[in-house]
Parts: structure tokens; sequence; C-alpha cells
């Protein structure tokens, strides 16, 4: 077979989810562009939101109020430039969603045009979630990918996992310029690269790190972790945001039961019918998320049982039909009824509110290198990301960012030749058993030692562990032939330390980070930023 070892292109897009494909498309009426994703095309966060994207399409409803919303949940941390931008540029973007074919719930509106139905979520003052019944992500997904397949200046390349940036030092160039990425092709276990004038991350969060998780596969920090070896600072990662309502059930994995089901009226209660939320909190079930996920994990513990419970059975069940068809056939299939029963439901890690530092253009610490969707750290989410807040950022900075880009384009040229891939020293490992226990180990560690509720004592555990497993990691992959799994497993560990070295700078409780060490909330906050050695900022 004829195999081209080395692919070039205007701009890199690494990841397909809302992020990618919306920044891919902005740009690729410019210039060409090549689409990597390490799975299929649809296989990422995105796929599986469901409650909805927050924007201000209600007359009684104010941007001001979306701000305030965000600020408050964000606990005191969140940027007060990056909210407002978010906020101000929420409508023209989901209007772009919409030019691009996702279909948003409408409503009867007095004999008028229907008017989009906008659901309720935690933290949200307004009903302002536009939403496809219980399934948007996949809706916006399968609109994005559709025309993202249909243009000409995209090449999509699936099943193929950017391994690490190239820097230009490798050419005899600058270090803090990035000129391209070494790609594990896993369809044909090789390695090839990409030439680029620009390269977007767009990988997503990194909420693989835990044993229990609302997301898919793809999730371990890749992004995160390429940008750090590449010299890029990070923020706020000890914020990760655990979603209250995930389906407890031995089959099924990472099932989340929207907050939208909240927003329209479920309870939470214990498994003696008694509804909890109320003594935590004057907000109850729609508290923001941080609130609702700690004061479940607190009734499981005190109570010594191992899930709460979710109970819409006082809906009818055509409103429940109508408003979560997606849930009901899905719990349906796993035998419960969720029109007459109980959820059982836990937390599960569901987001990473800190990344990758980047300006409003989404312009990382790098030359010609951007992030944006859940990669990033733009200041957005502070100490806890409020609900459906997530896909909105996606399509903003991937609208900012696209417009930098496409200014730029027309100066630059393509770099030169990049160095191959030197693989000539490694064999095939015969011990893969081994990164499949590092996996369980780091996954069990992290939700064990850097959970709902930590301490000093769980943090240095977790750290000394972490470093354990890095070492041996770090001599397989001089060692060994690269594999999807050895390549996670070096990112999610990587992304591990630095959530961990993020959470023991903070010496408070704030939003998503609370210790039993530090209750308090301290006076004067910030976010946490890390540096990595070889940088001088
Ligand atoms: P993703 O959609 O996660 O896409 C990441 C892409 O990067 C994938 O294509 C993946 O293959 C690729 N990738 C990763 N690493 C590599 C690599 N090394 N090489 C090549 N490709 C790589 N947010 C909301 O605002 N509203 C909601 O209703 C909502 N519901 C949610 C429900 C669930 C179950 C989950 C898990 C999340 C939900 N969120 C929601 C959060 C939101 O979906 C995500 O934050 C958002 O979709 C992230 O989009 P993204 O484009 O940044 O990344
Ligand atoms: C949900 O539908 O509950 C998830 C919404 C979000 O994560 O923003």
């Amino acid at each position: 077979m004829n195999i081209n070892r080395e692919h070039q292109c205007d701009v890199l897009v690494i990841g397909s989810g809302a992020a990618g494909l919306s920044l891919a498309l902005q740009v690729a009426p410019y210039g060409k562009v090549i689409i990597l994703s390490k799975s299929s095309l649809n296989e990422g966060a995105t796929y599986y939101a469901q409650g909805g994207i927050a924007a201000v399409f209600d007359e009684s409803d104010s941007i001001e109020s979306h701000i305030q919303d965000t600020k408050i949940a964000g606990a005191g941390l969140c940027e007060d430039d990056t909210v407002k931008f978010i906020a101000n540029n929420a409508k023209p973007c989901v209007q772009w969603l919409i030019d691009n074919g996702v279909l948003f719930d409408r409503e009867e509106n007095n004999g008028k045009k229907p008017r989009y139905h906008l659901t309720q979520e935690g933290g949200h003052s307004h009903r302002r979630i536009l939403h496809s019944a219980d399934t948007t992500g996949m809706v916006m997904q399968n609109s994005l990918q559709n025309n993202a397949y249909n243009h000409s200046n995209i090449t999509i390349l699936e099943y193929c996992n950017a391994i690490d940036l190239i820097t230009e030092d490798k050419i005899g160039g600058e270090h803090n310029k990035v000129v391209g990425a070494y790609i594990w092709n896993r369809r044909y276990e090789y390695v090839e690269n990409i030439r680029a004038q620009f390269i977007v991350l767009a990988t997503g969060g990194a909420s693989k790190v835990y044993q229990y998780t609302s997301n898919p596969d793809i999730s371990s920090g890749d992004g995160i972790a390429m940008a750090w070896r590449a010299g890029c600072r990070v923020a706020n990662l000890e914020f990760n945001q655990f979603h209250p309502t995930c389906l407890f059930h031995p089959k099924a994995k990472n099932l989340l039961l929207t907050e939208a089901l909240r927003g329209e009226g479920a309870y939470l209660k214990r498994i003696d019918g008694t509804r909890f939320m109320i003594e935590f909190d004057k907000r109850a079930e729609l508290a923001p998320r941080d609130i609702v996920a700690r004061a479940i994990d607190f009734e499981m513990k005190r109570l010594g049982e191992e899930c709460m419970y979710l109970d819409i059975t006082h809906k009818s069940i055509d409103f429940i039909k109508k408003h979560f068809p997606s849930t009901h056939i899905r719990l349906q299939n796993l035998c419960i009824d969720m029109t007459k029963e109980l959820i059982p439901i836990v937390p599960a890690a569901h987001y990473t509110c800190g990344g990758i530092i980047v300006n409003q253009k989404g312009q990382t610490d790098l030359s010609q290198l951007y992030a944006i969707g859940e990669v990033s750290y733009t200041g957005l989410h502070g100490a806890n990301r409020i609900a459906s807040n997530s896909l909105l950022e996606c399509i903003v900075y991937a609208w900012s960012a696209s417009q930098e880009i496409i200014k730029k384009l027309r100066k630059k040229e393509l770099p030169k030749k990049l160095p191959e891939w030197d693989d000539s020293q490694v064999t095939c490992s015969d011990e893969e058993i081994v990164i499949q226990h590092n996996w369980r180990e780091l996954r069990l560690l992290m939700w064990d030692y850097m959970g709902i509720v930590r301490t000093n004592k769980r943090l240095a555990r977790a750290l000394r562990r972490i470093e354990l497993l890095q070492k041996e990691i770090c001599e397989y992959y001089s060692n060994f032939k690269v594999s999807n799994n050895l390549l996670e497993l070096r990112n999610l560990l990587q992304v591990s330390e630095l959530m961990v070295q993020c959470a023991m700078k903070r010496k408070e409780s704030r939003g998503l980070h609370y210790t039993l060490d530090y209750p308090e909330l301290q006076n004067n906050t910030a976010p946490t930023i890390l540096i990595p050695k070889r940088k001088k900022y």
C-alpha cells in the first residue's frame, strides 16, 4: 500500500466536536483545513450533550442576567471580560448554528411564528436554554459534521491521535512557535506528521482521569498535556466539575440524566422518598452543580448508601415522553420506567473547567497555536461552570479564533519540511496488561484522593502515586511502539499531575474545589496558574 507519511494544510484542527467543527467550517472558505479525530468523527462530549445551549432569546430575559448567573455559579473566579464577551456574542453564534442546519425545539406562540422552547437548568434565573429535546449535542454534531463532510476544502482524518506538537526549534527556528504535529494513525499503526500554518487544539476535556464519568472515552486531556509539554501555561485545573446526576446502574456506563429534568421539576430524594436539597440550599434542586453534587455525596456517605434518587413521576407521561424522549427510552431499555419509578443516581466527573490559557481570540502562549472549547481556559467558568455554557463557549471561541486565523492566513506560508518520527529504537510491547493496570489505578486514585471532598493528605498521596506511574509510563513510552492506550495514559497522568498541583496551590474551598483542611473562602483569590519549566513568562 502507498502510505502518505506527511500531510500539509493551512489549518490543522485537532478535534471534531462542537468547537473544532465550528472553527473548521468558518475557516474553510479561506484555506485548506484538516480535521483530526482520534475516534470516529462524532465521538466526543458534544455528541452526548443533552440539556442544551444557553443564550438570551426571550424578551423578558437579559444579557446582564446571563452574566450575573454565570458569575454567581463561578463563585467569584470568573473573568469579567470573558463572561461579557461570551454572553454578548451568544445570540449571533447560536444563530450561526441555526443557519448551519441545527434544529432547536420550538413551541406555540399565540398563533404567531413558533418561538424557541427554552428550558431551565440549575443556576439560571430565567428559562434560556435552547435545546433539541434531550439530544441537543447529537443534533448539533450531526449538522456540523454533515457540512464538514461536504466541504471541498476540508479533509477529515479519523482514528488518528495527535501525539505531540512540533515546535519550530526542531527545524532550526523559534521554540515558541508551533509548525505541526505528530499523529498516530490507529488504523495502519504508524506515525505521520502534519505541517500547518495554524494549529487549533479542540480536543475536549479530561474527565476520564476519574473512575466514574459522564464523558466518552476520548476525554483524556490530550490537548492539555500536549500544550503543556510544548510550553503553554494552564490554569484552574483543580476545578473539575462533578455532574450530580449520572445513572447508577451496573449495565450503564456514562449515562447522564440531564439537569433539564430538575429544571422541569424533578426532585432529588433519599431511598425513603424524602427530598433533601432544601436542607442544603434555598435553590434546592436548582442550586449550582457543585452544591448539589456535594449534597448528594454528603447524604450518600452519611446514610451509607450507594446512590440517591431522581423523581419526576409527578409529571404526566406525555410531558416526560415529549421533553425527554431519549432518556425515557434509554432507561426503559434498562428496565427503569421513569414515569413510575425513582431513578438511581450518583455524581460523576463531567467537565474540566480549567485548561490551556487563551486570550479572547483563542490564542495560546505559543505562536500559531490556538485552543478552543473544553480544552481551554478562557475565564468563563471560574470555580464552577453553570449548565449549558460549555457548548456556548465552544461556538463563541470557534468564531473569534476563526476570525483571527482568517486575517492572518493570507500572509503566512507553510513551514519547512518537518523531522520524521524516529521509532528505530523501539520494539512492540508484550505487556499491554501493565498499561491496563496503571489505567485502572490512576482513575481510582483520582476518584478517591482528588474527588468531591479533598484533604492535604489525600492530595499528597495522589501526587506520590501519580509520579511513580509517570516514571513507569515514561520508560514504556521510550522503549515501546505507541498505542492508543499508551498515548492516552501518558496524557492522563500528565493532566492528573497538573490537576493535583493546582489543587495543592488553592488554600481555600471555593466552587468545585472543597477541602476539609481549608473549608473557608479566602478574600483575595485568583486563578491557579501553572507555568511549564522550560518557559519564562
Ligand atoms: P469534544 O466534543 O469532547 O470533542 C473532542 C474531540 O477531540 C473529539 O473529536 C476527539 O476525538 C478529539 N480528540 C481528543 N484528543 C485527540 C487527539 N489526541 N488526537 C486527535 N483528536 C483528539 N455542555 C453544554 O453546554 N450543554 C449540555 O447540555 C451539555 N451536556 C453534556 C452531557 C454530557 C453527557 C457530557 C459528557 C457533556 C455535556 N456538556 C454540555 C459539556 C459539553 O458537551 C462539552 O464541554 C463540549 O461538547 C466540548 O466540546 P469540544 O468540541 O471542546 O470537545
Ligand atoms: C445536562 O444536560 O445536565 C448537562 C448540561 C451541561 O453540562 O451543561
